[in-house]
């Protein structure tokens, strides 16, 4: 049996993180790939990592490159890829720049890893997602996005917080898109298996899901220059030990729509079952009318991203 292979494209911040906690999952070997430009610092990042395995004790090796021939076979690929939105760049211009971004890097992976499952994390992710769906032409189940692990996580900490419970035992529930979109099911939250709106006031579950909306923001202003990379890169080691274990948990993914929930032809936020063949089933949930007002909200935000697209 041979060792799974995961690439990580893009060895910023966000992809640097992921990369070092699936070695240190022992998820597989990762390459770590950025553009010629910032081969020394990718490869650097990449020794740096691999020498903290005999420390570690991890069965992993990193390496760092530009070149996409180090990438050939891999089962998975994270892309991190692209810019983050500076001041003075609109939204418009940030999509078509990492559109660009993405469209480079997934003719690659198509070219050296045609049988890869993709995870996705560059934003605006919904948009990027099936940029990277359509270039590579993979199945939709084998073309995933991330966001909906991230905002569940925010909440579930602010939440743990709040309650002083421990984060392993509360489970919440988000749909839609990722952060000022999300639409929270706190009626399908818990802690401990007891219903969070047994536990939490109306009016303060309401705060707390509000703080979670703009929870990216909140890293942004504190961080000051850049985005939130930890919790975005453990959500997507989550993500990606559940396709290559197989270990079918059910998680929320951006996926591609084709009449679920009366959308069709867009990636949006929504429960699904992950295992070794990626997306393999999407919940489909009854949900009242405000939430499928609140989703409709996010569906026209993915659409109206979807616009700016080539
Ligand atoms: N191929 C490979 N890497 C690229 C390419 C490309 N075509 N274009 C840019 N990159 C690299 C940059 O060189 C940089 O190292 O992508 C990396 C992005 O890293 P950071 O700027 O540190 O950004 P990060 O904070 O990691 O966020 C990455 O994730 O959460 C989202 O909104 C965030 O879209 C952003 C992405």
């Amino acid at each position: 049996l041979k060792r799974k292979k995961i690439s990580v494209i893009g060895a910023g911040f966000t992809g640097a993180t992921a990369a070092f906690l699936a070695a240190q999952k022992e998820l597989g070997d990762v390459v770590l790939v950025d553009i010629p430009q910032s081969e020394n610092p990718t490869k650097g990042k990449a020794l740096d990592m691999w020498e903290a395995a005999p420390v570690q004790g991890f069965d992993a090796h990193v390496k760092g490159t530009s070149d996409y021939t180090d990438t050939a076979d891999s089962d998975l690929v994270i892309i991190t890829a692209g810019v983050a939105r500076k001041p003075g760049m609109s939204r418009d211009d940030l999509v078509q720049i990492n559109q660009k971004v993405m469209k480079s890097v997934a003719s690659e992976i198509a070219k050296h890893s045609s049988n890869a499952t993709i995870l996705v994390l560059t934003n605006p992710v919904d948009a990027m997602t099936y940029t990277v769906f359509k270039e590579t032409g993979f199945p939709k189940s084998r073309v995933i996005g991330q966001s909906g692990v991230l905002d569940t996580a925010r909440f579930c900490a602010f939440v743990a917080e709040e309650l002083n419970i421990s984060v392993k035992d509360i489970r919440g529930f988000v749909l839609g898109g990722h952060g000022d979109t999300m639409v929270p099911l706190t009626r399908y939250s818990y802690a401990g298996g007891i219903p969070l709106e047994t536990l939490i006031a109306p009016e303060r579950l309401e705060e707390i899901v509000q703080r979670t909306r703009v929870g990216g923001g909140e890293i942004v202003n504190l961080l000051g220059n850049g985005s939130a990379y930890y919790a975005p890169a453990a959500a997507l080691i989550e993500m990606a030990e559940a396709i290559i274990k197989d270990q079918k948990r059910v998680l929320p993914s951006i996926a591609y729509l084709e009449g679920e929930y009366g959308y069709n032809g867009i990636y949006l936020g929504v429960p699904t079952l992950l295992g070794a063949n990626g997306i393999e089933k999407i919940f489909e949930l009854e949900l009242t009318e405000k939430e499928k007002v609140a989703l409709d909200v996010s569906a026209e935000a993915v659409r109206e991203v979807m616009r700016i697209l080539d």
